[in-house]
């Protein structure tokens, strides 16, 4: 697939996506934006891909926020328009019933930390710096950073950075759990490619189902999400790689899963 803004490969099950503007830190212009939308519609399709990857060109972002040049021309109904794009799209990722791997390879500002949050898991370098400072540019978070940010942290600490602005360092957001790994620039790709080859290595369908269960642990309230987790865990005995699995352990042996 050919695109402006972003590049796209897939190998061995794991999709890659870079987001390919990095004179500018790969702020979220209106075409990375279509682009983003694209992609996601299409692997939702795809059942080549098992596993993406979310990234940033060149060694300095993952992406530095909306493009503030763009930002910079909207009024009250322009701007709730914008947002609600980019909530749509960012909800698509969130959605996704593959797992969405977020490579953060620097700075991760404002619609760059937004998207890592929308994202299944995150990585990140030593050196990313992710935060919300939009309040510095007498605007609030916009694609789902307000509701997305205080159910990742406890609610005070989601209140604490979208107030004051202030950056969180790759340590930092180790220890809230923002990330769940933290790699020098040159271990993160490989640490990142490991985990998704172990994912996509899983049966396909029942990945499938893991994802929706939790995604609806977002959505629903507890009853209503164990509902439907009996509901995923109900199909899960209905297909050949639960017996595969199942068989495969009580007889001593590897199981050689339907992919
Ligand atoms: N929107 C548009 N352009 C951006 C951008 C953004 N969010 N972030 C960076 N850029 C551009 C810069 O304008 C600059 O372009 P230029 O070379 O044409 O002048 C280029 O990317 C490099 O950025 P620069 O600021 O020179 O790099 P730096 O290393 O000095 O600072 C940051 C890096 C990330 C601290 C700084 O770019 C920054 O604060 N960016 C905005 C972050 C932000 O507020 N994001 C939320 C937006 S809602």
């Amino acid at each position: 697939m050919k695109f402006e803004t972003i590049l796209f490969s897939c190998e061995n099950h794991i999709a890659k996506i870079t987001i390919n503007r990095p004179d500018k830190l790969n702020a979220l212009n209106a075409t990375v934006i279509k682009e983003l939308s694209e992609v996601f519609d299409f692997l939702s399709k795809d059942e080549n891909t098992r596993v993406v990857i979310i990234t940033g060109a060149g060694p300095k972002a993952f992406v530095a926020g909306a493009d503030i040049s763009e930002i910079n021309r909207l009024d009250t109904i322009s701007g709730k328009s914008f947002a609600e794009l980019g909530q749509e799209v960012f909800n698509k990722i969130e959605k996704l019933s593959k797992p969405v791997i977020a490579m953060v390879n620097g700075f991760a500002l404002g619609g760059g930390s937004e998207l890592a949050w929308a994202c299944h898991i995150r990585f990140s370098s030593g050196n990313a710096k992710f935060g919300q400072p939009e309040i510095n540019l007498g605007i609030i978070p916009g694609y789902g950073g307000t509701q997305r940010l205080p159910r990742l942290l406890n609610q005070g600490y989601g209140y604490y950075y979208i107030l004051t602005g202030e950056n969180i360092d790759a340590d930092m957001a180790l220890k809230l759990g923002l990330v769940q790994g933290v790699f020098s620039p040159e271990e993160l790709e490989p640490a990142v490619m490991k985990v998704a080859t172990a994912i996509a290595s899983k049966p396909a369908d029942i990945v499938s189902f893991a994802m929706k269960a939790v995604h609806a642990s977002g959505d629903f309230g507890l009853k209503e999400g164990l509902a439907y987790e009996a509901s995923l865990f109900g199909l899960c005995c209905g297909t050949d790689n639960f017996k595969e699995g199942t068989s495969a352990f009580l007889e001593k042996r590897k199981p050689e899963f339907n992919k």
